[in-house]
């Protein structure tokens, strides 16, 4: 039986007082819960942050990007042994926004992919399609393709420690979610994809959904049978919606 995960992708929205406020929440209200993983996904100068507040709860946190590049001249960029300092468990790769808006490819995707393992964190794998993609029937050539990239560079073995989040782009920040019959397809076809090459890492792998999540549809999506959690934008920043979501799982 896989354990659900609730992932938060604050993305680049946060301050020192809105976060403690928010984590604060987090904290308190999902004390007791042992029912779901719960991780955040903070602006990297934040980090520090969760680490002071969140070390003893169960909620977990990670980053939204990392260098693919272990140190050197590289301004701007964060390296995975800098995010093992501030305690992450996760990194967030290859989020459509990073693809799209900072033309990271396939293989910067799968390279990054591999220092985050290397380093002892959990890659959370972020792929899905654009609308246009979904019209012209692409669907799984995009997300194969996306996927592929990684198995070339890490094999099956990497997804061991991963997560798959599939993301359709035209899911995000729409309010337009994909049904839950959309997920599932596209779910089972990604845990058919990897099962070709191990089936018994394909059927622990955890693959979460994202785009438009919020609470009055969480539980739908939630219920299909290899939808195994959310990663959440937009309802991430409030967190009396983000725990609604986190209860829905579990
Ligand atoms: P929204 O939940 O705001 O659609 O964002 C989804 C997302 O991009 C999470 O990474």
């Amino acid at each position: 039986m896989r354990r659900k995960i609730v992932a938060g992708n604050w993305k680049m929205h946060g301050t020192l007082a809105e976060n403690e406020a928010r984590l604060s929440q987090l904290v308190l209200e999902l004390k007791s819960r042992d029912a779901c993983d719960v991780a955040v996904f903070p602006s990297a100068p934040y980090l520090f942050q969760c680490q002071n507040l969140l070390a003893n709860s169960i909620v977990m946190w990670g980053a939204q990007n990392v260098s693919q590049h272990p140190s050197g001249a590289y301004t701007g960029e964060i390296s995975t042994a800098m995010l093992a300092d501030f305690g992450c468990q996760y990194a967030l790769i290859g989020h459509s926004e990073r693809r799209e808006l900072f033309h990271e490819t396939d293989q910067d995707t799968a390279q990054k992919f591999a220092v985050v393992l290397e380093a002892g964190l959990k890659p959370m794998l972020c792929v899905g399609e654009t609308l246009d993609q979904r019209e012209s029937g692409d669907t799984m050539v995009v997300i194969n393709r996306q996927i592929d990239a990684v198995l070339a560079s890490v094999g099956i073995a990497g997804f061991t420690n991963a997560v798959i989040a599939y993301e359709p782009v035209w899911a995000i920040g729409t309010g337009k979610t994909a049904t839950p019959e959309q997920a599932q397809e596209v779910h089972g076809a990604i845990r058919q994809q990897l099962a070709q090459h191990d089936a018994v890492i394909a059927e622990s792998l955890q693959i979460l959904y994202g785009g438009s999540v919020k609470p009055d549809n969480a539980e739908a999506i939630f219920a299909q049978p290899d939808v195994d959690g959310a990663l959440v934008g937009g309802a991430s920043l409030n967190p009396t919606d983000f725990i609604k979501i986190c209860n829905a799982a579990g």
